[in-house]
């Protein structure tokens, strides 16, 4: 990641399609066998708007699990989030690059929290991410 996108606060994973999810009772639905192309593994996207209060951080880990995450890192800045390529963990897109583990736990940086993890289950073609 560059200098520049850094102090801009600009990250890699870009949104995914507003046709490929929903927001229901409190879950979001992300229709994975509806999508152009999955997500490949370390790969990430994120979900905004509908209602939903912060954007949620998708990913595809490197031993394929999906996880989702507030897309939003605890230091003060507050930057969205990346996935490290070709590693199991998280960083967020700042000059700071707090990173942090896939349960969450903050591993290096000035984040002084750890991310907020949302429980993903995985059934007939979607994923359902409990908010
Ligand atoms: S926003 Fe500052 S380290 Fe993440």
């Amino acid at each position: 990641m560059s200098l520049i996108k850094a102090a801009l606060g600009i990250c890699e994973t870009g949104p995914l399609d507003d046709s490929f999810w929903a927001v229901e009772d409190g879950k979001v639905r992300v229709k994975l066998d509806q999508m152009p192309a999955p997500l490949a593994k370390g790969g990430s996207t994120y979900l905004r708007g509908k209602g939903l209060s912060m954007p949620v951080f998708l990913m595809r880990s490197e031993d394929d699990q999906y996880l989702a995450f507030e897309n939003r890192c605890s230091h003060f800045g507050h930057r969205k989030l990346d996935p490290v390529p070709g590693e199991n963990k998280i960083r967020c897109c700042s000059v700071f690059h707090s990173t942090y583990d896939l349960d969450g736990n903050k591993l290096t940086g000035p984040a002084p929290n750890p991310l907020k993890r949302y429980t993903v289950e995985q059934s007939n073609g979607e994923l359902v991410i409990t908010l």
